[in-house]
């Protein structure tokens, strides 16, 4: 029987702001709501939040919704987390933050990487994943080399999205997908790696517990139930890395099935339905938010990000610098860019490098340059796509979500870039935040994942364009060429 007081609330901490939606029985969005957060970046590749400032801007995400949807809101049953990952949350004694996250574009804790292999020489076999500075191991080491004093108070270790659950509910917990991206887990098994814990001075005490994403973890605070009116207090699920929470939003959830995400980072995910140990080209090897699944990926730290950082450098805002261009492009861009504005991950995992544009001339236009920023990131999505290919799993469509999705351009670019067809979704903006509901959803009845975790309607599909694909076959060879001199140029 159909009960309409069933509603689930998803939450995504993203790195640029918290978006709250509430969704009803029947999956439809029916309220959103975001509050912008901000990046400290004290030091070159240093990148910082206060996690108080991820609660507040909670606080008044779902203040909003109250007003907005009072009725709807208290009748909220489940509430699902979705987070920006490997962040280095730590807490005192008391519970208490002992200092800024470290998030996941820091890039300071390179050399703790190695010195994390070193003293767990099985780190690739039982992680998945070759140490990176973006993950949270080697950030907590960086603060146990530099900050001793900081490190000797440190009771817990968690990443964002469990602190925001521990500060909302009190319970200390996190899910398999998102603790994948710390380095400590044996992720083929689904538990706390003790070696990999020993390797960063920690142990199995300093580690929320682990449930699946799927699974109930927490219930939220009886005050802040009140506050927003709700008849009873919803229970959390255990939620999900931002990633596999849009992958579960997606319906990503057989093997095989496949997205890019053009989002701050660029993100080339696959399912997969047995541990895949990464390694090489630094592709990620991580568990699914869902039972018995598993996924690989790809990231580019500067995706979305890299046509920001052009619009703040040209002071034109996105849309106005892409209305420069034509609705597709005659030929690639005759300048090159490398996105490396934060170091790359894959395919390189290189904090240091930094991006470049290459061919300018006297005749070198706003918008040569433009397009040159749109096609490094196709090439950087490029990388990953092949780095896949080379550990044995072949991309030959993908799902496209994120913002930069949103421009038709960009993502005809990267279709005949990478050569494959790329389909765009209804509700595909939805994100992190809605599949985080679902999870909600599945933790409070216990239905089938497959039952709820339904594709949305695929509203276009974008072949590559076969006059591109050749000269784009070139230009990506010339892009190969760049990391090189540009790692020499350091
Ligand atoms: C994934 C990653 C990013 C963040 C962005 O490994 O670092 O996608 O999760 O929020």
């Amino acid at each position: 029987m159909e009960d309409p007081t069933l509603m689930y609330l998803g939450i995504d901490l993203g790195t640029s702001g918290i978006k709250a939606v509430l969704v009803d029985q029947h999956q439809n969005v029916i309220a959103a709501h975001t509050e912008k957060l901000t990046v400290s970046r004290p030091h070159p590749g240093w990148s910082e939040q206060d996690p108080q400032d991820w609660f507040e801007a909670t606080l008044r995400a779902l203040d909003a919704l109250r007003i907005s949807h009072p009725n709807e809101l208290a009748d909220v049953k489940g509430i699902g987390l979705s987070g920006q990952q490997h962040g280095a949350v730590l807490l005192d004694e008391e519970g208490a933050v002992l200092r800024p996250c470290l998030l996941w574009n820091d890039t300071r804790a390179e050399s703790e990487c190695s010195l994390f292999e070193h003293r767990f020489p099985l780190c690739r076999q039982i992680t998945g994943n070759i140490a990176m500075p973006g993950f949270t191991a080697p950030k907590v080491m960086w603060v146990a080399r530099h900050e001793p004093e900081v490190f000797a108070k440190v009771t817990h270790v968690v990443l964002p999205k469990a602190w925001l659950r521990f500060r909302m509910t009190g319970a200390l917990i996190d899910d398999m997908s998102d603790a994948s991206g710390s380095l400590w887990l044996d992720t083929e098994r689904r538990l706390w790696s003790d070696a990999a814990l020993e390797a960063s001075n920690l142990r199995l005490a300093s580690m929320p517990e682990l449930r699946e994403g799927t699974e109930p973890a927490g219930t939220l605070n009886a005050d802040l139930a009140a506050r927003w009116g709700m008849k009873s207090a919803p229970i959390f699920a255990g939620g999900a890395g931002d990633n596999a929470a849009g992958a579960v939003g997606l319906g990503a959830i057989h093997t095989g099935d496949a997205f890019l995400s053009l989002g701050t980072s660029g993100v080339v995910w696959v399912t997969t339905d047995s541990f895949h140990p990464g390694g090489n080209h630094a592709i990620h090897s991580f568990c699914h938010a869902v039972p018995n699944q598993w996924h690989q990926m790809g990231v580019t730290l500067s995706a979305a990000a890299s046509l920001a950082w052009w619009s703040r450098v040209t002071g034109l805002d996105e849309k106005t610098l892409l209305a420069e261009l034509p609705e597709t492009p005659e030929a690639p861009s005759p300048v090159l860019f490398a996105p490396y504005l934060s170091g790359e991950r894959t395919p390189h995992n290189d904090a240091t490098v930094r991006g470049g544009f290459v061919g300018l001339t006297q005749d070198t236009t706003r918008a040569q340059m433009t397009q040159a920023v749109l096609e490094g990131v196709a090439f950087s999505f490029r990388d990953a796509v092949e780095g896949l290919a080379e550990s044995g799993t072949i991309i030959t469509q993908a799902d496209v979500i994120g913002g930069g999705s949103r421009s038709p351009l960009w993502t005809s670019i990267i279709a005949s870039v990478l050569g494959i067809t790329l389909h765009r979704l209804a509700n595909g903006e939805q994100g992190g935040a809605f599949g985080a509901a679902r999870l909600a959803r599945i933790a409070v009845t216990g239905e089938g994942v497959s039952a709820i975790c339904l594709p949305p309607a695929r509203v276009a599909s974008i072949a590559p364009d076969e006059r591109l694909t050749g000269p784009y076959r070139q230009a990506y060879a010339r892009y190969r060429a760049l990391y090189p001199a540009l790692k020499s140029l350091r």
